[in-house]
């Protein structure tokens, strides 16, 4: 992957609603960099902050957040200060920051291969308060894209794994591909929550999401099938 900067990052916010650009990114301890963008949806409320996706990004690889860097024309999002001491991290400003995101996975496209990072993925799941780990990769052109739940003790500021991923697959400038995988070992029945399908859709109509019921079977449902009567408004875009 080559360097990217501030710049490149803006051009992959997702801010039609809007219009504006907040990027940074997160380096954690071990200096790995782990973009994030503004990631907004046609229902307000489910809009992702570029910080909280570049803090769970980095949280998802099993990694600690120690830094985050913004350029000097960065507006604070909401919840800033309050992710800042959360994590207990370091605030750069930098707007020269040159970085090269952290690789994607490199897995084989065999279902026996997906299911094992899956697994894997789950590890990483921060479910102190649930203790129900989902974990999903979404299939990109260049890689396939992690993501898991990230739990907080204020429950409402976690994300599920779906939109970590999806926020994450964004600010890597990733199409999102056809097949996104999800699981959850403690479900009897996985299947994407109503705010992540809402999600899904503005991103990956066309995608498919393989939902693995258990360690042998998964069922295909497309995104479109998920969420028939989808919220839309063509007037609320800029
Ligand atoms: N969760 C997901 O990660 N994906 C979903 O689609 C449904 C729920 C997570 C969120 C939370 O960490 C835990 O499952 C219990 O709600």
């Amino acid at each position: 992957m080559n360097k990217i900067n501030f710049e490149t990052l803006e051009s992959r916010v997702y801010s039609p609603y809007s219009n504006k650009n907040s990027v940074c990114v997160v380096q954690s301890d071990k200096e790995n960099c782990f973009p994030g963008v503004l990631v907004e949806n046609i229902s307000y409320p489910l809009t992702i902050t570029s910080i909280q996706s570049a803090l769970f990004s980095c949280i998802a690889n099993s990694e600690k957040p120690s830094k985050v860097i913004i350029s000097d024309t960065y507006k604070k999002e909401a919840l800033f200060d309050w992710w800042v001491s959360y994590y207990d991290i370091e605030v750069i400003v930098d707007s020269n920051f040159e970085f090269i995101p952290v690789d994607l996975y490199e897995i084989h496209d065999d279902q026996v291969s997906i299911l094992s990072r899956l697994k894997d993925l789950c590890e990483t799941a921060k479910v102190e308060n649930s203790d129900f780990p989902v974990s999903c990769l979404i299939q990109t052109p260049n890689g396939y894209i992690p993501g898991v739940n990230v739990e907080l003790k204020s429950w409402e500021l976690g994300l599920c794994a779906e939109r970590v991923a999806i926020s994450r697959s964004i600010a890597y400038g990733e199409l999102l591909g056809e097949v996104i995988h999800i699981y959850a070992p403690k479900s009897d029945y996985v299947s994407p929550c109503g705010a992540c399908r809402q999600v899904l859709f503005e991103h990956a109509e066309h995608s498919t999401t393989r939902l693995f019921q258990n360690e042998h079977e998964y069922m295909d449902v497309t995104v479109d099938q998920l969420l028939p009567y989808h919220f839309k408004s063509d007037s609320l875009k800029k």
